[in-house]
């Protein structure tokens, strides 16, 4: 069965919200129609509502860039399924490696998060990688199976419908250093075979496995043509309209 790509566009901590409605506009001007691809954009949670409003009518979905576990109460700082939802949004990115480095997440909080995401309604964009230590040290598949395992606990079967991997390797997010194709199939096989384990082949191979670290205009053809590549995760390339819309309208 055909996987529907998708190319998110992750804006971190960029843009208020006059700029990131008109950069939402012009990247929607950018967009041919597609029916075999799926847009997402995660502007921060306080100008998703803007950027609805914006993209009223238009083929782009929007995504949280982070989500808690708890439906509401004393949490301070963070922000529930239900509220990202009610501004607009339909997914949440979900252990970035920027949460995990700075901001110490572990496997067992995005695992919370992930499931929190799910019961709310939102589709979860599970994000793993390795870092440049790790893959010297010959330790990528074990980091990502580990990554994998703990971030799916408790995710049921029929949740993985609303599940998307992005592999994301640590040493490729915003250096400009993208791996190598042959990597980054090595790794996507690996993750699908990791999901057959887990699940079942059907359900690994309906499952969408992003890539993300450097995706540019440049490189993003290349990536979209490997088998086990169903999409990309873009953040530098995702704050200029042109070179965005460039990397959704991949050939
Ligand atoms: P990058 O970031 O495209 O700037 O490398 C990707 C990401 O962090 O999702």
């Amino acid at each position: 069965m055909a996987r529907k790509a998708l190319i998110a566009g992750n804006w971190k901590m960029h843009m208020n919200a006059a700029e990131g409605c008109q950069l939402a506009t012009d990247i929607a001007g950018q967009m041919q129609e597609y029916t075999d691809r799926e847009v997402l954009l995660a502007p921060p949670f306080t100008i998703l509502r803007d950027v609805a409003a914006a993209l009223e009518g238009k083929k782009i979905l929007l995504s949280a860039q982070n989500v808690c576990w708890e439906e509401k109460g004393a949490f301070t700082g963070e922000i529930a399924p239900n509220m990202v939802q009610d501004a607009g949004a339909v997914a949440s990115i979900i252990g970035h490696s920027e949460r995990r480095q700075i901001f110490l997440e572990n496997d067992e909080m995005v695992n919370r998060r992930l499931r929190g995401a799910l019961a709310g309604g939102l589709m979860g964009i599970l994000c793993i990688g390795e870092t440049l230590e790790e893959r010297e040290a010959d330790r990528t598949f074990n980091v990502l199976e580990t990554q994998v395992r703990q971030g799916l606990q408790n995710v049921s079967s029929s949740d993985m419908a609303k599940v998307v991997i992005a592999y994301e390797p640590v040493w490729a997010i915003g250096t400009g250093k993208t791996a190598a194709a042959t990597q980054v199939q090595e790794v996507h096989s690996f993750l699908r075979e990791l999901l057959a384990k887990i699940y079942e082949k059907e359900l690994a191979e309906q499952t969408r496995i992003l890539y993300g670290g450097s995706v540019k205009p440049a490189n993003v053809d290349e990536l979209m043509a490997l088998p086990d590549v169903d999409g990309a995760l873009v953040g530098g390339a995702a704050l200029d309209a042109k070179s965005f819309g460039r990397i959704v309208n991949f050939r």
